[in-house]
This record gives structure tokens, C-alpha cells and sequence, in this order.
């Protein structure tokens, strides 16, 4: 049986909230070309309906990166199983994250693509549980915010429970 899930935040609020970030971003990025970096799987859906609202020169690529094992616990290990497929030097990337939990995935992203010498690096997230962030990790905050949330566990909207839940349009929290 499917568990019964709470609208935390609306189909409608997010995508207004959606068209606010593209235009701070389209504003941000006048006249450069930006390579939109979508962070799999959660990442999808906010950068599917996030691309569509932008008017600059986009090029797209994607990350996978493992760091849940199964459920609702980190495994605290983030490993890279599928890399960006294109260049990074010289890029303006604008990477695309579902949530920001523990901060973890951020990390590592950060310690892979730095290295690579990319003209700018900017993080989006739709989500952010800043109360979860490792003590060590405190600092690592995105650029673009979608929503700020409290320490609880969320699906829909590329995010998932045991890899469901991700085509639901809202943000919702599980009742038992
Ligand atoms: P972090 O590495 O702990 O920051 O976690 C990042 C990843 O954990 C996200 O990209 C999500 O895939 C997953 N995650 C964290 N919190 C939630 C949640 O509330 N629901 C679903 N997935 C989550
Ligand atoms: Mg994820």
C-alpha cells in the first residue's frame, strides 16, 4: 500500500517560486552562456520546469552521485557513479540540486568540480534543511534557494522514499 501524503508545498507555489529564481538567475547571468548541472536523480523535475524559464545560452549536463543507500538515512560516503559527460574549464555551471541535507552531496560535488577550473560555480537548490547540516559542513550554503524547511523528512517533486514518490507534483511529507 502507497502511504498517505501531506501537500507541504503546492504545485503552485513552486512554481512561482521557480519563475522568481530563473529570473534572479537570467538577471545574474546577462550575456554568458550557462551550463545548468542537474544533480540525479532528485534534481530532474525543479531542472526541467528551472531551464524552460531561462533566456540565456544554456547548455545542459548531469551528475549522478550516490550517498543514500536505501530509506530515509545518509550513508554518509558520497561516491560519483555517472560524471558530467562534458568539459568544465572555463564554464559558468549552475548546479542543480533537489535538497541540501547534511550538505554531503554539496561537498563533494564542490571537491570534484572545483578542481576542474570552471569559469564560475553557483549551487540551486529547491530545497534547504540548514538545521541538518554537519557541524563541519556549516558553511556551505546555495546561491539560489527554493524553499527553506525544518528538519523533516519530504517527497515529491524528483524527491523520493525507496525511489517513489518522485513524480508527485507537490512537496509532501508521509503520514503513517
Ligand atoms: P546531503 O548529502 O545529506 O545534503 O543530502 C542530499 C541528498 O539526500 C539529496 O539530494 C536527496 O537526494 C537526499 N535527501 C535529503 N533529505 C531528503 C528528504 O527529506 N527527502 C528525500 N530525499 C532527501
Ligand atoms: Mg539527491
Amino acid at each position: 500500500m502507497s502511504a498517505k501524503i501531506e501537500v507541504m508545498i503546492s504545485e503552485e507555489q513552486i512554481l512561482k517560486r521557480i519563475s522568481e529564481l530563473a529570473e534572479q538567475i537570467n538577471n545574474d547571468y546577462r550575456g554568458k552562456e550557462l551550463k545548468v548541472v542537474c544533480v540525479l536523480t532528485g534534481g530532474f523535475i525543479f531542472m526541467a520546469d528551472l531551464v524552460k524559464r531561462l533566456n540565456l545560452d544554456v547548455k545542459t549536463d548531469f551528475i549522478d552521485l550516490s550517498s543514500y543507500s536505501s530509506g530515509t538515512e545518509s550513508s554518509g560516503n558520497v561516491k560519483i557513479v555517472r560524471d558530467l559527460k562534458t568539459p568544465v574549464k572555463g564554464e559558468h555551471l549552475l548546479v542543480i540540486e533537489d535538497i541540501v541535507d547534511t550538505g554531503r552531496s554539496y561537498n563533494r560535488i564542490l571537491t570534484h568540480i572545483l578542481p576542474l577550473e570552471p569559469a564560475s560555480f553557483a549551487l540551486c537548490t529547491l530545497l534547504d534543511k540548514p538545521s541538518r547540516r554537519d557541524e563541519e559542513l556549516k558553511h556551505l550554503n546555495a546561491d539560489y534557494i527554493g524553499f527553506e524547511i525544518e528538519n523533516e523528512f519530504v517527497v515529491g517533486y524528483g524527491l523520493d522514499f525507496d525511489q517513489k514518490y518522485r513524480n508527485l507534483p507537490f512537496i509532501g511529507r508521509m503520514l503513517n
